[in-house]
């Protein structure tokens, strides 16, 4: 008898109600109080109007391989009703609601048609039903709209997805005219304005920060299916916000030092030059004094906090920072997210003026109450990347130690002494491009600023404490732990592998391709909507089939297909069943044929879950997803997406969590903890590495320097395997300094295994193989194998095919095949084995 995913139950798993209310916490944690002149919380009293599309239908999340399919998404305006907030005036409401259902209708129609012309038949819309609707505009905002009220709460929404970066344009970074219109409006008529910001990423704020009648801005983020009842918690004060940005947002687009040679912006979609180097997002903000509307870390309470260093200690390695925490309010409880930064000395090369080393989060504090928190960093968190000689150094000399709970409002509280310059770690010699990258000039950073936290530690007087690390001991950084399960599934690989014929070794090497679904356009089978499987044809071989499924927002499966359970057969709907309800699917259901429904749990994007600095919370989410997978029977989660936000337009900023790489390491750790924590179950960290925009993402080459790549892009990657120890790894699709990351030995032997110790197996992303760039062919497989990246995804038979002329003619050696064959069958064996143990 063959077992399906999913249950035949409508209703769903038992579980569904307490991962919703888990999705509702994690949402409000995450939201951020970007400004709030005494308005909120909503004290009950006032009488309410409620204005903006994403009122009514608010993103979730954005669109492509990262929109989660879920039930239903609670929208703004019922999880206000919900809460008793007095919403006196909802004409504007109501009309709209109209409006949207007459457009949505007219998309229905358009898409139907397109079905029956064959013009873009079942799931090729998935890429594209998205970019065809656009949310309406409402009619403008009138006086019979605003009678009776003293608060208006306006809601901004943008989104945006897979494969197409955003723009500078109004509607988008920039706030439309109708946007503009009506926030003037509410601000000379009505007495409070509330502004929630419904976006995946920064948008020009400074239109409307500094209004006086703005008297909240809340940046709600993309929250998932909870999305009303989150932000009804924060508003109405049930919730306390907590959650700090990520990311530097600035006064305007062209003040990002890289903006004008970002994607399309540059008319180039064929190279990306990281012409700021180390400077990125706040790193910039902060060197070159460039004022930012909201700074990196920033984000406001109900209550206030104190933050008393009691302790700073080092040790071989670590420095220690120990701090209480104090609630000192009168009014909320609340949580406060400690930040340490570092400065450093800038004789050996320049560096950023400060740089986060970690970060610590409080638990509920209430009035009067405090915390203590302990902050640990390493050596190599202080230390650069030296391109000449390939190592990290310490250099010597002070290095100023910030607390606080904001970059903008950290206080230097103390000097490191490094007394001698320290050699911590040489690497690997990687990606050394073939042309010089021409980078910002330091120089013109503002005058000596690197030495003004050494004016400041002299004039107070700041204790100095010396750090003496001991080079060689990096390597004990986080220790290695051997997992006996993990190992004996590595011998047995070794033993099946080694009995491998060629043409086995290529199915191997592959996913699987086809299955025993009809009509299926995903690759994923077993689990309808998954996005691949590894091969099922070698289960003869005693090597079982596994599956992937999307992410980060949730698990990406379908929410019901149909099942033969006489002859097994299964018929995922496609695309169609997954948006408004699966009432766009004509065809009656299959009369032999029962409905299985798959419903898992839209929790917020990536950017809001790493806005909660909450790793602990983190855990417990990726847990929960987990614990989503076992009961579908998905073996990888295919995220959590680990790109950093290198500029504000790239179209999967959403995904993504930060542009700071140790507060991207950290979290994906914590994710990667919490999915492990259920046996059979891992991550895939992605995109591997630089997929920082969407445009030509098959074809770009990202030229930067080795020292910019080390220090940033490739360092959230090495916190999060060596703290979170996931199983495997999905490449990027574009060239990193002119080779391609999927193909790349550097990118995938040197540095992610012999540099960063790396135990698992290594994916390429979806059609890596057969999509090409706008003016690049796509790489030929034997070429992924080669270069230690194992597995080619989705899979189609002319990847096997590809597989096998590397190994006939000479490209590719079998040993090498054989390594790869054997990572794959390894984690397959452990996963699989871990979920069949009931
Ligand atoms: C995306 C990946 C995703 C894969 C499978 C690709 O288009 O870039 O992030 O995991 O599809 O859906």
């Amino acid at each position: 008898m063959v077992k399906f995913s999913g249950t035949k139950d409508e209703k769903g798993f038992s579980w569904e109600k307490d991962h919703r209310n888990l999705a509702r916490y994690v949402a409000a944690e995450g939201m951020v109080l970007m400004k709030n002149t005494g308005l909120l919380p909503l004290s009950g009293g006032e009488k309410v109007a409620l204005f903006g599309g994403g009122a009514l239908h608010p993103y979730k999340g954005g669109t492509g391989s990262g929109d989660v399919n879920s039930r239903a998404t609670v929208s703004i305006y019922d999880g206000l009703l919900e809460e008793d907030v007095k919403l006196v005036n909802t004409k504007w409401i109501l009309e709209y609601k109209d409006l949207y259902e007459k457009r949505r209708q007219a998309w229905r129609e358009e898409i139907w048609k397109a079905v029956d012309d064959g013009e873009r038949p079942g799931d090729e819309f998935a890429l594209y039903t998205d970019h065809m609707w656009h949310m309406p505009m409402g009619r403008d905002v009138k006086e019979e709209d605003i009678e009776g009220i003293d608060t208006a709460i306006y809601v901004i929404s943008r989104k945006s997805g897979e494969s197409e970066d955003r723009t500078d344009a109004k509607g988008d970074y920039e706030l439309s005219e109708w946007e503009i219109r009506n926030l003037n409006f509410l601000c000379d008529h009505v007495e409070n304005v509330v502004v929630l910001l419904n976006v995946g990423g920064p948008i020009n704020v400074t239109r409307f920060m500094l209004e006086e009648h703005v008297k909240g801005i809340l940046n709600i983020s993309q929250p998932g299916m909870e999305a009303g009842h989150a932000v009804a918690d924060v508003l109405t004060g049930r919730v306390t916000p907590s959650g700090k940005l990520t990311a530097t947002w600035g006064t305007s687009y062209e003040k990002y030092p890289e903006a004008m040679e970002f994607s399309h912006i540059s008319k180039n979609l064929e190279e990306e030059v990281y012409k700021e180097d180390i400077y990125m997002g706040y790193k910039y903000f902060d060197s070159f004094d460039v004022m930012s509307a909201y700074g990196f870390g920033f984000g406001l309470s109900y209550t206030e906090f104190m933050i008393d260093v009691k302790e700073v200690t080092t040790d071989l390695m670590h420095v220690h920072v120990t701090c209480d925490v104090f609630n000192v309010g009168n009014k909320y409880a609340g949580k406060e997210v400690v930040q340490v930064y570092v400065s450093m000395p800038q004789e050996l090369c320049k560096k950023e003026y400060r740089r986060l080393v970690g970060f610590a989060k409080t638990g509920l504090l209430k009035p009067g109450e405090k915390q203590e928190v302990t902050i640990s960093f390493s050596a190599k968190d202080m230390a650069s990347f030296h391109e000449k000689g390939d190592c990290f150094i310490l250099e010597a000399g002070d290095y100023g130690l910030w607390v606080g709970e904001s970059l903008e409002n950290a206080s230097l509280h103390k000097l490191i002494e490094v007394e001698t310059q320290v050699l911590l770690e040489h690497t690997s010699s990687i990606c050394k491009g073939r042309e010089e990258i021409q980078t910002l000039d330091p120089g013109d950073k503002p005058y000596g600023k690197e030495q003004r936290y050494l004016e400041i530690a002299g004039k107070a007087n700041l204790e100095r404490i010396i750090f003496a690390p001991r080079p060689g001991l990096y390597a004990s950084e986080e220790k290695k732990e051997v997992n006996p399960v993990y190992e004996a599934a590595k011998e047995k690989a070794k033993e099946i592998v080694a009995g491998l014929t060629r043409e086995e070794l290529a199915k191997v090497l592959c996913g699987q391709p086809g299955g025993r679904a009809e009509n299926v356009g995903v690759a994923g089978i077993h689990v309808p909507g998954a996005a691949g499987e590894t091969t099922g044809e070698l289960a003869h071989k005693g090597i079982p089939l596994a599956v992937m499924a999307d992410g980060p927002a949730g698990l990406r499966i379908q929410t019901r297909y149909e099942a033969n359970e006489t002859t097994g057969q299964v018929y995922p709907l496609g695309f169609l069943e997954n948006i408004e309800g699966g009432e766009l699917i004509r065809s009656e259901k299959r009369p032999d044929c029962q409905y299985y429904y798959q419903y898992s749990t839209a929790i917020p994007i990536g950017t809001c879950l790493a806005q909660t600095f909450d790793l602990e919370l983190l855990k417990e989410v990726g847990k929960m997803i987990g614990e989503e997978m076992r009961s579908f029977g998905v073996h990888f989660w295919l995220a959590p997406g680990m790109n950093l936000q290198r500029n504000p337009l790239c179209g999967r900023n959403f995904e993504y969590f930060s542009e700071d790489p140790v507060v991207s390491g950290l979290t994906a750790a914590a994710l990667t903890q919490g999915v492990q924590s259920v046996p059979g179950c891992t991550v895939t960290l992605k995109h591997f590495a630089c997929n920082n925009s969407e445009e030509n993402r098959m074809g770009v080459d990202c030229k930067l320097t080795v020292r910019n790549l080390r220090e940033n892009y490739l360092r959230g990657f090495e916190i999060a395997i060596k703290k979170g120890k996931p199983l495997a790894i999905m490449t990027s699709y574009n060239h990193v300094n002119g080779f391609h990351s999927a193909a790349s030995y550097d990118l995938c032997t040197r540095v992610l295994r012999e540099d960063f110790g790396f135990e698992g197996m290594i994916m390429t992303d979806w059609g890596t193989t057969f999509f090409p760039g706008k003016s690049t062919p796509p790489v030929d497989p034997w070429r992924c194998a080669a270069a230690g990246n194992d597995l080619i995804m989705p899979g189609i038979p002319a990847d096997q095919e590809g597989i096998l002329k590397g190994m006939e003619e000479g490209f590719l050696s079998e040993d090498r095949a054989r390594e790869c064959a054997q990572r794959i069958v390894a984690v397959v064996l452990y996963l699989t084995e871990a979920q069949n143990q009931e």
